[in-house]
């Protein structure tokens, strides 16, 4: 199928993630925006997201714009919607990277009725949520969990408020008293926010009425998920989730606008391989509770040490560590550099993924695919893709999936499936209840393995295996794989 075919009659496309999140939205928001979209928005979370997007090998992350921005200078519109929570700092960041880069965002548009991220849910977040290792859900301690909370008990700052200073404090001061331990102080956070709130006035809008709007002009229309499935409040792992709904309808209702509307709602898998970054069970997990320990204590096993401890890589990890201490950008050139050393020594790394021992094999699929937090830079808990959960997934967003990163295992000797669970001796699916979960043991079933497929564009070219493999997946998870993704940059990429 060509991507013509694919998109024939569709106005509204949706990329959102089935599984943890980090399965690859930002390439796809950025595929969609560059290829095909006018419009580009986005729903649902907030700076807890991080989305990777690469265009001939220059890598650019979006914490809170969508990817579709690039696309600025042909006067496509970019949203962040109404279900969203938004950090004014790092928006105005944000936008100040893109001024670096010479890139343009005149027709950005910023929900008046998202919520604003205030400097008190950040410090509730870091204190109650983000350590993992202390019994925490291990959030990404940006403050998501808090404004949420303050949302739905309908005492949030909403990015209008930010325009009306009596509003405001009048809000502020309602938050103060349900938190005097907080010692909160309106006219302190007010002065904190002025300068954010001076650069971003001028792109606040009723970005719902102008959604409808750009529907009905027959508009093309990019919707970028965030998180994962698995992630949601209302459909994950539940309490090891993010505090959005991530789903197909959080993600419409974000914007305003019926899930019905979408007529290609797509969710993102990896594959063959999957990720977890933080908390929560995680039933495929290669090395188990070992590896949950052990990627819970963060950027201590991030990939300078696991490039010194696996790979013999040459790097003085106390001095790294200084450098993100004070947030250097001297840090950018050692990553890319231990980026490189990896890809060099990519024997050693495969010697690692065909190893006996699953923690180790799980150390392996980390280093060959980069599986290192793009927000956090935490290490992401690996494990193979569970055709169960996929299942689950497509039930609630749909059956339509892109496969991404099966290019990372090219020369593993072999690779496996998980395709479905036992419970108590009989067999099982993916239901959210995290004891549950916790509780079961996997099925796989074990492919061989496949050469490198980074250059292939056609699907019937790919691997036998590979395909083998690709018909179970979408037999038992009840899907229909559209494309597959083979690499990092816009277009590798087989349409189907
Ligand atoms: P998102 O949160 O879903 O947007 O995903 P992230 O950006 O957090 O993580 C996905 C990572 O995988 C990024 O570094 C992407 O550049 C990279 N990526 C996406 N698709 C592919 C692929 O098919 N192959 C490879 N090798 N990397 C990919
Ligand atoms: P993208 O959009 C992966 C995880 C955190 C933590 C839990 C709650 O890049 O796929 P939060 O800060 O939201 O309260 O953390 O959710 N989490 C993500 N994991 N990708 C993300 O976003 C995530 N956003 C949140 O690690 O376990
Ligand atoms: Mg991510």
């Amino acid at each position: 199928m060509s991507l013509d075919k694919l998109l024939k009659g569709v106005q509204i496309v949706s990329v959102i993630c089935g599984q943890w999140g980090d399965t690859g939205k930002g390439k796809f928001s950025d595929y969609f925006a560059s290829h095909w979209a006018d419009v580009s928005a986005r729903g649902t979370g907030g700076n807890n997201a991080g989305h990777t997007v690469v265009v001939n090998g220059k890598e650019r992350i979006f914490h809170l714009v969508p990817s579709g921005i690039s696309q600025d200078a042909k006067g496509n519109l970019t949203i962040l919607g109404n279900g969203m929570v938004i950090d004014p700092k790092v928006l105005v960041n944000e936008l100040e990277d893109l001024d670096q880069d010479g890139a343009t965002y005149n027709h950005l548009m910023i929900s008046e009725d998202a919520h604003v991220i205030m400097p008190y849910h950040i410090t509730r977040d870091q204190a109650k949520h983000q350590s993992q290792s202390k019994g925490g859900i291990g959030s990404t301690g940006r403050g998501i969990g808090p404004c949420y909370t303050d949302k739905v008990a309908r005492r949030g700052i909403m990015i209008r408020d930010l325009m009306d200073r009596d509003t405001l404090v009048r809000k502020i001061n309602k938050v103060a008293e349900f938190y005097p331990e907080q010692n909160i102080n309106a006219d302190d956070i007010i002065s904190q926010l002025a300068l954010s709130t001076e650069k971003i006035a001028p792109f606040i809008r009723n970005t719902v009425s102008e959604m409808h709007e750009q529907i009905r002009q027959g508009k093309k229309i990019i919707l970028e998920g965030a998180q994962g499935l698995l992630l949601s409040i209302e459909h994950g792992s539940y309490p090891y989730v993010t505090s959005s709904d991530c789903s197909l309808n959080g993600t419409a209702s974000g914007v305003g606008i019926p899930a019905s509307a979408i007529d290609l709602p797509i969710s993102i898998i990896k594959y063959p391989f999957m990720t977890r970054v933080g908390a929560g069970p995680f039933p495929t997990e290669l090395g188990g509770q070992r590896s949950e320990e052990y990627c819970a204590s963060g950027l201590e096993h991030d990939v300078f040490f696991e490039a010194k401890e696996y790979l013999k890589h040459d790097i003085d990890l106390s001095h790294v560590r200084h450098l993100q201490k004070i947030n250097s950008p001297e840090l950018a050139k050692h990553k890319e550099q231990t980026y490189k050393f990896i890809r060099a020594n990519q024997a050693t790394v495969i010697e690692l993924i065909n190893s006996q021992d699953h923690f180790t094999q799980g150390v392996g699929i980390r280093l060959a695919a980069g599986e290192y937090g793009a927000t956090t830079a935490r290490p992401r808990r690996t494990g193979w893709t569970d055709a169960a959960a996929a299942k689950y997934a497509s039930g609630i967003n749909g059956p339509k999936i892109i496969l991404t990163k099966v290019d990372c295992l090219s020369g593993a000797r072999s690779f496996k499936l998980c395709t479905g669970y036992t419970s108590k001796n009989q067999p099982a699916g993916f239901k959210r209840d995290s004891n549950f979960l916790r509780s079961v043991t996997p099925v796989h079933k074990t492919y061989e393995g496949y050469g490198d497929i980074g250059d292939v564009r056609d699907y019937d070219k790919l691997p036998t295996t590979l395909q083998e493999s690709i018909n179970d997946f979408e037999t038992i998870s009840h899907s229909q794989v559209v494309a597959v993704s083979v690499g990092p940059d816009r277009d590798e990429t087989i349409v189907r």
